[in-house]
């Protein structure tokens, strides 16, 4: 048995089933990705928010609605130690919302445009690209109606998503309607089920009356077959809803962002209003969706601020990136590997590590008494761009050999942070 199956066989403890350990070097492809979305954010005005993980349950009930499938399925729900149902955020807009009217953000010049990053929890069926704990990306503007913010706020993502260096996306965009025009909407769809109810799943015939707009989403193969030719909302729309629409698809051919138009796009939660989205992928299978969002014009007034309309998406971190993984590969190693022979030789060595890193250098030394081959080969093991190897005569007379791991160059330089900086960026 080797050793890694000997330990995993003593082994207690382990993630929770959907949820999983970030590590390096995995975690410089995440950092990465949030730095780069920081930038775009910056350019198009967002600010940061950032928002508890822990809400009342009440905030996702009311927003996401109670026949969705997150509320009636997946939320990690409990009672605190003084008997309040709270949850665990499955999502992150209406825990924005909720701050934004607590905040009275709403007094600040419209748009007010927000980002956050962090994780989410479903009580999904894991799978690949399904975790009950994932990380969203997630952007929200408030206060401005006019399709020209849809737009914008689209075209950043599609820039974040490019500049991520994501290629192949499918954007798939339609509009959903309004509180005017969805009642009629509602009674075409209901008028179309009603003599097939049959067909459908017992959670479906609940939804005919309760939400009929959610048995659109039902993944139960019967149900998917037996809704095949239903009217769809597309077609539904009043005037106003479907100005805005062809209003935000003028703007997204100005800004020249490609999309296609899916009318039966079902969003799985209930808020949407007017504009709904999403970037697929086609190779993460069945879990395609990359990142999604909509218009929410109703939420604010339904969190009892004053009625402010709303933009936003999330990005799903997991289904990002294993579609960039192979090209954005982790920065590797240190940029120097000390190795130290000798007593002399760690006391200048760790001063001069000291020295280093306060000039933004990633140092590392040995801490053992192994052989010089041993910690060269260990200097090699980390990925290190540089090694420098200190032994008395070094310490004695201040010059040391610096190798270049990459081209194997060696060059002598004084032990000394300044000329060794010189050296190593040179390299690098
Ligand atoms: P959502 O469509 O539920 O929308 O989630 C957005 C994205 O999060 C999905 O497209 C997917 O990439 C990722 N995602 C969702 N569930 C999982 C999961 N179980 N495992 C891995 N990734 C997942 C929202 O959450 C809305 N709050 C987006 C929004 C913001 N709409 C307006 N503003």
């Amino acid at each position: 048995m080797t050793r890694n199956a000997r330990l995993k066989h003593r082994m207690k403890y382990k993630t929770l089933k959907g949820f999983q350990d970030i590590l390096p070097p995995d975690i410089l492809i995440w950092q990465n990705i949030e730095t780069i979305s920081r930038d775009v954010f910056r350019t198009y005005g967002y600010q940061e928010i950032r928002l508890p993980i822990l809400e009342s349950t009440d905030i996702f009930v009311r927003s996401i609605g109670e026949t969705s499938d997150i509320v009636e399925k997946e939320m990690y729900t409990f009672q605190d130690k003084g008997g309040r149902s709270v949850t665990l955020r499955p999502e992150g807009t209406a825990s924005f919302v909720r701050a934004y009217v607590e905040h009275h953000l709403y007094n600040h010049p419209a748009p007010q445009k927000y980002y956050y990053m962090g994780p989410m929890f479903r009580y999904e069926r894991p799978q690949a690209y399904r975790y009950r704990q994932f990380y969203q990306i997630g952007a929200e503007a408030m206060g401005v109606e006019d399709p020209k913010l849809d737009a914008e706020i689209i075209s950043m993502l599609t820039k974040i998503l490019s500049g991520i260096g994501l290629k192949e996306l499918n954007f798939e965009l339609t509009s959903i309607g309004c509180k005017n025009c969805r009642p009629d909407y509602r009674d075409a769809l209901k008028n179309f089920l009603r003599d097939k109810l049959n067909s459908f799943c017992s959670d479906c015939q609940r939804r005919y009356d309760l939400n009929p707009l959610r048995i659109l989403d039902c993944k139960v193969p019967d149900c998917i077959s037996s809704r095949q030719g239903a009217p769809q909302v597309i077609d539904y729309l009043c005037a106003d809803c479907k100005k805005h629409f062809d209003g935000l698809r003028h703007y997204l051919d100005i800004l020249k962002v490609p999309h296609s138009i899916t009318p039966n796009l079902v969003r799985g939660l209930d808020y949407y209003t007017k504009t709904a989205f999403e970037v697929t992928s086609e190779s993460l299978g069945s879990q395609k969706a990359v990142a999604a969002g909509g218009r929410y014009d109703g939420l604010v007034d339904e969190f009892g601020g004053p009625p402010t309309p709303g933009i936003g998406f999330a990005i799903g971190m997991e289904r990002i990136i294993p579609l960039i993984k192979d090209s954005m590969k982790p920065s590797e190693g240190p940029d120097l590997f000390i190795c130290c022979m000798g007593q002399y030789a760690y006391e200048e060595a760790l001063a001069l590590a000291e020295q280093l890193r306060a000039r933004r250098l990633w140092v590392e030394i040995n801490y053992d008494d192994s052989s010089l081959k041993s910690q060269m080969r260990k200097g090699n093991r980390i990925g290190a761009k540089h090694v420098i190897v200190i032994g008395e005569d070094e310490v004695r007379n201040e010059v040391a050999v610096i190798k270049d791991m990459i081209t194997g160059t060696e060059t002598q330089s004084r032990l000394e942070a300044q000329e060794l900086v010189k050296i190593i960026k040179a390299g690098s």
